[in-house]
């Protein structure tokens, strides 16, 4: 039947099938719920001969300014720039355990759920075309053509909700399996239009804190998907002391989700609002306007890119 355990020793069956006694692998591990749970599926089959990498990606390749300033400007240019990136960083991780075990990582593993495939179409290389690609996630249709690796992707056909149920046979920490949902591109599709703009990801990192640590004070964390900041490329008139401001503007978004491929926008208390919103213009040096979002999915999409 389709449950979760069977779902386990399925994926861990496949996994001894596909990966020979001698190989090794190498994990794309973020941190997140996805690569964790996946990372920690593919451990339980075939142990050390996992090696995991994580990538500090911290946007800073964004600054460099000789990127083609146009190509950020196009989400799905970001999400390709950035799957290019991060398998670049796998390729070399490979080439190190290569010289440390004598012999080549053969496959990687992602953390891809149902949805990133679904939204991702049509599948890379299928050479197929697809009239509904929403969204090209990083992990799918942004991976380059020439990667040398060979993708395992045990959680693909599963939604996240699943995947936490799975991750809970697993004994992974509630701290993994109740985070919210965070995008591979990270703040690059929160960063609208140009990422390297001003200090936008400062700003967004600082916004991002406040907001969250105060859904979290306020108890109301494992109530939402997902909750952030989004840096829009507009600046507004405002009044600071007695000066004028012409400073850029932030919208919050938190969205309650079973799946993310459908989801509600967060009501929050008007309080808790009127507080975030002073905390982020007193000490986010640079912002002097908030906004929410009060769309849902559909019409809009979770991230804003
Ligand atoms: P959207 O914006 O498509 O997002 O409604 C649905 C869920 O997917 C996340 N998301 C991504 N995750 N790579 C990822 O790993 C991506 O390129 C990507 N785009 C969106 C989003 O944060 C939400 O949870």
């Amino acid at each position: 039947g389709w449950n979760m355990e069977n779902i386990l020793d399925e994926e861990i069956k496949v996994i001894n099938d596909t990966v020979g006694p001698e190989e090794h692998v190498i994990c794309a591990l973020s941190g997140g719920v996805d690569s964790t749970v996946a990372a920690t599926l593919v451990h339980k089959a075939i142990g050390d001969r996992l090696h995991c990498v994580f990538v500090d990606n911290g946007l800073l390749r964004y600054k460099e300014r000789e990127r083609v300033m146009e190509t950020f400007e196009n989400p799905e240019m970001k999400r390709k720039i950035i799957g290019k990136e991060f398998i670049s960083i796998f390729d070399a991780f490979a080439h190190e355990l290569e010289k440390k075990l004598g012999r080549k990582p053969t496959y990687l593993v992602q953390g891809t759920l149902y949805p990133d495939v679904i939204e991702s179409c049509p599948p890379p290389g299928s050479g197929k075309t697809c009239s509904h690609t929403i969204k090209s996630h990083h992990n799918v249709g942004g991976l380059p053509k020439d990667m040398k690796l060979k993708l395992i992707e045990p959680l693909k056909l599963l939604f996240k909700d699943e995947v936490r149920q799975l991750g809970r046979i697993l004994n992974v920490p509630d701290a993994f399996l109740k985070r919210h949902p965070f995008p591979g591109p990270g703040l690059a599709v929160r960063v609208l239009g140009d990422v390297t703009e001003g200090n936008a990801l400062d700003i967004l990192r600082q916004v991002d804190e406040i907001f969250i640590q105060a859904i979290k004070d306020a108890g109301l964390y494992d109530s939402i998907w997902q909750a952030f900041a989004v840096f829009l490329p507009i600046r507004s008139v405002g009044v600071q002391g007695d000066q004028r401001t012409h400073s850029h503007v932030v919208a919050l978004r938190a969205v309650t989700s079973q799946d993310g491929m459908t989801a509600d926008w967060y009501y929050f208390e008007h309080k808790f609002l009127d507080d975030v919103a002073r905390k982020i213009c007193n000490s986010v040096r640079g912002v002097n306007r908030v906004v929410q979002d009060i769309t849902s999915k559909p019409p809009s999409t979770i991230e804003w890119e």
